[in-house]
């Protein structure tokens, strides 16, 4: 066997965090939260995203565009009041595929945003002569100065556009719907995915203050019910996938200097599902002293834990996909590894939830509450789940009774439809 188990121990333990440095990066969180809050240097930006939660009396028929995973989704809601509602349509389409790239340097922003304007005349076939609102869920970092006007910081999640970045999305967004002849669409709102999480947890689950996106990319936002100058109660998206206070690990020092925007995202790195994969490749490059590096993704990671068995042949057949023909025993210590990167993630994002809830309960009791997860990382990977409520327990001991984490699927188009009544009602 070609794994030197030292050496595999020695990586697995610089990919573990114990409860006390969970501990530590819960409480890291909350002071770098409360320094933005503040006004004052953080990681993170905690962007005001000018929306609070819904009443669930909201109204009508709305569209909603989803941008910002893996497809983009164009919507025809329709919310009924008594916080009922149904998608009545969808169109929806990947980014990349085999034929075309929508999110590197070979895409413009004119490219993207007509292709979207496409979708939506598919959508409304025949219906361009009735007016419609539309919210906009668009999941980046993005400055905002209300509910319609927010330009996009910096681009995430290896997305490279050219000409969108310092740019009101919403403009480019209307201009091009104008350009195709579609001017009875009128975008009035954009809103975050964690932000549209939340509002949609809202309509169902009242008592939820925080959303989370565990996918492709890393986020949370959550209720600040407290104004501050400049700044209205409102949902913050926080960035948290740009907290920078994790001890990172020399696989997540290589991972980094690699990527589109190094130094960026760095929390987001260690744990959402555009990155996991990644670090496999490197850790297994390593281990089984591989000239190439293997090309593994999340969806490899979860196939390769789904085998619980002791000979993990079925884990060996997703790994020699990748690497090649295997030698006895290293298809088991190789699903080690991908656990302890998986268990790491969880672990991470269950502090995130413990330092949103020490900032949100102050000097009080944490309230009975379910935090939204939306995401393929938090729906499919196995471990995921129950290694945050494990780490939430470690961190907050019996609090963590108080809080129930649950899976909330879909929440981008509902949301961003919640969004558009709410603006469209000052019109
Ligand atoms: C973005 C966030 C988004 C998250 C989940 C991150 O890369 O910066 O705005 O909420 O991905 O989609």
């Amino acid at each position: 066997m070609r794994i030197n188990e030292a050496q595999l121990k020695s990586i697995i333990d610089e990919l573990t965090l114990d409860k006390e440095q969970l501990k530590e990066v819960a409480s890291a969180m909350r002071f770098d939260m409360e320094l933005a809050l503040q006004g004052r240097e953080s990681s993170m930006p905690m962007l005001c995203s000018y929306i609070g939660m819904p009443t669930g009396q909201e109204k009508g028929e709305f569209l909603a565009l989803d941008f910002g995973g893996t497809n983009l989704r164009a919507e025809l809601v329709s919310l009924k009041g008594d916080c009922q509602y149904e998608i009545v349509k969808m169109v929806a389409k990947p980014l990349v595929t085999e034929e075309y790239n929508l999110i590197n340097g070979s895409a413009s922003a004119e490219k993207v945003f007509d292709f979207i304007a496409d979708m939506f005349a598919e959508l409304l076939e025949g219906a361009e002569n009735k007016t419609y609102y539309l919210g906009h869920t668009f999941s980046f970092p993005s400055q905002q100065t209300d509910i319609y006007n927010a330009r996009l910081l910096v681009w995430t999640k290896e997305f490279a556009i050219p000409g969108v970045e310092g740019e009101v999305v919403n403009d480019l967004l209307q201009a091009a719907f104008d350009r195709k002849g579609l001017s009875n669409i009128k975008v009035v709102a954009v809103i975050n995915d964690t932000v549209a999480e939340l509002l949609t947890a809202g309509y169902q689950y009242p008592d939820t203050q925080i959303g989370c996106i565990y996918a492709t990319g890393s986020n949370n936002c959550y209720m600040e019910r407290t104004a501050d100058v400049g700044r209205p109660a409102a949902i913050i998206n926080m960035e948290s996938g740009s907290f920078n206070k994790l001890a990172p690990s020399q696989w997540d020092n290589k991972l980094d200097e690699a990527s589109e925007k190094p130094g960026r995202q760095r929390l987001e790195k260690m744990v959402s599902g555009r990155y996991m994969g990644e670090l496999l490749s490197l850790t297994v490059q390593h281990l089984l002293n591989l000239q190439e590096k293997p090309e593994f993704t999340a969806i490899d990671m979860s196939g390769i834990m789904a085998d619980t068995t002791a000979v993990a042949s079925d884990a060996a057949k997703v790994i020699s996909a990748k690497v090649g023909a295997l030698e006895p025993g290293e298809a088991a210590y190789i699903r080690d590894l991908t656990e302890a990167i998986a268990i790491r993630s969880a672990r991470i994002v269950a502090a995130c939830f413990a330092g949103i809830l020490w900032h949100v309960s102050g000097s009080g009791k944490i309230a009975d509450q379910h935090i939204a997860i939306d995401g393929s990382v938090y729906e499919h990977m196995p471990h995921i789940k129950e290694n945050v409520q494990k780490a939430l327990y470690e961190i907050l001991d019996e609090e963590a009774g108080a809080v129930t984490p649950m899976l909330l699927k879909d929440g981008s188009g509902l949301g961003a439809a919640i969004a558009a009544a709410v603006a469209s009602k000052n019109i």
